[in-house]
């Protein structure tokens, strides 16, 4: 595909985060790793691949508009020190999407490609829930070095995390670990996190050789700050908070190698996308 951007564009390395199911918290863990990864210095892009159901936008309260270049390439907006990309601020929020597969692949070709993204160490790809046409195209389309498996903790959506799990395991994407949200909630009588749903994690992580990189408790700051424009981590204050820190840290230490990496290598052509 011919690009229309400049050339320099260079995305190091990229990171798949997703989960079969829907409404676990993939935006909001992406919104925050995204965030946290630029709080330990790396350039990072934030790329909102929900083009069904774009969360991105209004995570960060995006304008409705990006703005294009002379040639017509997209300029991400900018937000606490990352570049973010979110088809909510493409499309109006009125508009259904009816695509079939090879129009969702051209989509998230020109979301990823036709985008002054400049050099990025780190592109951070929410996805949408499930297995299909997306996750195939952007697997292809980015080549990622790794993927996050976000889930609840009980059954009913380790089911569907284990459908993703195959499914990145067949596009041959690594799996970094799984980040458990809603892990639990905080009880003030009792001053301690209680458990929200049947736990069956970490059976699923040991059966399938997994690691559990975070737990996530629920945590109504959390919601409110996606609410809010300003997402939990872009507060100094939170990125103490030790449970995101470790996420963080495993993420980073995964991503860093790569990033090293790529860096090194010469660019060739209009656009680098490199695993
Ligand atoms: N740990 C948490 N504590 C409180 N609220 C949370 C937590 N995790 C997610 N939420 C809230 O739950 C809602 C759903 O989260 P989110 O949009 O990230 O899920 P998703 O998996 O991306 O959903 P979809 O499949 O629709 O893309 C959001 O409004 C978010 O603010
Ligand atoms: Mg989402």
């Amino acid at each position: 595909m011919k690009t229309k951007t400049s050339n320099k564009n260079k995305i190091n390395t990229s990171i798949l985060i997703g989960s079969g199911k829907g409404g676990v918290g993939k935006s909001m863990v992406s919104a925050n790793v995204a965030l946290g990864l630029a709080s330990r210095g790396l350039k990072v892009g934030l790329l909102d691949a929900d083009i069904y159901g774009p969360s991105q936008s209004h995570f960060f309260n995006l304008p409705e508009r990006t703005g294009a270049t002379e040639k017509g390439s997209i300029i991400p907006h900018e937000k606490h020190g990352i570049k973010i990309l979110s088809m909510g601020s493409i499309v109006s929020k009125d508009k259904p999407l009816i695509w079939r597969g090879p129009v969702v692949h051209r989509a998230l070709e020109q979301l990823t490609k036709d985008v002054e993204w400049g050099e990025i160490d780190i592109l951070i790809a929410d996805i949408p829930p499930g297995t299909g046409d997306p996750l195939i195209s952007l697997t292809n389309i980015l080549k990622p070095s790794g993927s996050v498996l976000v889930t609840t903790p009980q059954n009913t959506s380790i089911n569907d995390a284990l459908r993703s799990k195959s499914a990145f395991d067949k596009l041959n994407c690594e799996i970094i670990g799984i980040v458990t949200n809603m892990s639990g909630y905080f009880d003030k009588s009792q001053d301690k996190i209680l458990p929200l749903f049947p736990n069956a994690i970490n059976s699923f992580a040991s059966k399938n050789n997994l690691k559990i990189i975070g737990e996530i408790p629920f945590d109504p700051l959390i919601a409110q700050t996606c609410e809010s424009g300003s997402p939990y981590l872009s507060d100094p204050k939170n990125l103490q908070n030790d449970i995101w820190q470790k996420v963080i840290t495993n993420i980073l230490e995964f991503a860093e190698k790569k990033i090293t990496e790529n860096k090194n290598k010469n660019r060739i052509g209009n656009l680098e996308i490199i695993d």
